[in-house]
């Protein structure tokens, strides 16, 4: 078959728009591969020109190489031009998604605060967690048993009357429930449940029908308990003490132990601290008067009888701190009732950052 070069020239322009076309039709990488393939590839279109070259004369394979090279090149350069564009739409595609407008007002800082009392009990958390206690909970809605009769205080004893209970509407055999009116009751679940030697705090809301510029319904306490074969009256003081001098940051704060009486310990002992009121204010520390804290006590020995721990092997100490009194007296909060009336310009006063997290580590470095 005669060489004809201007058919020959036609069918390279034809076969070059052809795959030009391709190229731009190529949706991605994996189709553009495919053209270059049918075009470029071993077995590919213009490899299979370039190969009949040999059979053509001299002249003609001269003017058809040349032209066949400026195809070869041509559909080579608008492959690498659509790869580049391909590869960059995905890159602009996410640029455009992840955008960021920093021109934005960032997220306004968050305006809560941690109340006195949940950052009063996480720092007596953080004082006893150092001294090897862990936290124990239980019900608000107690059975009276666990709120009074299994700690030494039965039906008729006068202690029932101090402390003005709640009780809720009596189920179907009568028995009635109450909102407990202290912690102690967890001391009861707890030695129920754990074997000696037992060290825990129980921080919580107790209930008293009670209600005036010093008492309110609600209120918190934290109650300490620690039974073992050796702790002693000592120990109580020593841990009591510590806990008050590390509370107040003061460090020789003075400490008073005055003889008392709950049911459920014995002998037992209100903790004082000193203060002094000079000068119209109240200052905690050296001074001529004290202030009354805390309850405490060995751990009445018919208490630990009543949870199945025998009383001449163990023995050990509780106590009990009213929340709402310890953080007015640390803080300067002058009235029990603001702590719940949510009032937003108190709680910006008195509430603490969230992240001022309580810790002794903390206490230790500053070197307070
Ligand atoms: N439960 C006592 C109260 O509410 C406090 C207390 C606890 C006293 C433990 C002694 C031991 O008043």
């Amino acid at each position: 078959m005669a060489f004809v070069a201007s058919e020959f020239m036609e069918d390279l322009d034809k076969l070059k728009s052809e795959m030009l076309g391709q190229v731009a039709e190529a949706a991605d990488l994996a189709a553009l591969d495919d053209v270059r393939v049918a075009a470029l590839g071993r077995k590919g279109q213009i490899t299979g020109l370039m190969k009949s070259l040999g059979q053509m004369d001299p002249d003609d394979r001269k003017a058809a190489g040349a032209a066949m090279n400026v195809l070869k090149d041509a559909v080579a350069e608008a492959i690498e031009t659509r790869k580049f564009e391909l590869e960059n739409s995905g890159i602009d595609e996410r640029l455009a998604a992840e955008r960021i407008d920093v021109t934005l007002p960032v997220r306004p800082e968050a305006s809560g605060s941690i109340h006195p009392i949940s950052q009063t009990i996480d720092e007596v958390i953080a004082i006893f967690g150092e001294m090897g206690f862990s936290v124990a909970e239980g019900p608000d809605i107690e059975e009276d048993w666990y709120n009074f009769t299994a700690l030494n205080i039965p039906p008729d004893h006068p202690a029932r009357q101090e402390h003005d209970t709640f009780y809720v509407n009596a189920e179907k055999d009568g028995h009635r429930k109450v909102l407990r009116t202290h912690t102690s009751p967890v001391q009861i679940r707890t030695m129920q449940s754990a074997k000696p030697p037992i060290r825990i705090i129980v921080p919580g809301r107790t209930y008293r029908c009670d209600h005036d510029a010093t008492h309110s319904p609600m209120f918190h306490q934290v109650e300490g308990l620690v039974v073992d074969e050796v702790s002693h009256m000592g120990h109580l003081k020593g841990c009591l003490i510590e806990f008050c001098r590390a509370f107040f940051g003061v460090d020789d704060l003075p400490v008073r132990f005055r003889p008392s009486y709950f049911p459920f310990t014995e002998p037992s002992a209100e903790v004082d601290i000193g203060c002094t009121r000079e000068g119209g204010g109240l200052r905690i520390g050296h001074g001529d008067d004290w202030l009354e804290i805390l309850g405490s006590g060995m751990v009445n020995p018919r208490v630990l009888e009543n949870c199945g721990i025998d009383s001449t092997k163990y023995q050990g100490f509780a106590f009990g701190v009213g929340i709402e009194r310890i953080a007015m007296l640390k803080y300067g909060i002058p009235d029990l009732r603001t702590f719940y009336e949510s009032d937003i310009r108190w709680l910006n006063h008195f509430g603490f950052a969230p992240l001022d997290v309580p810790s002794m580590v903390a206490r230790a470095q500053l070197g307070s």
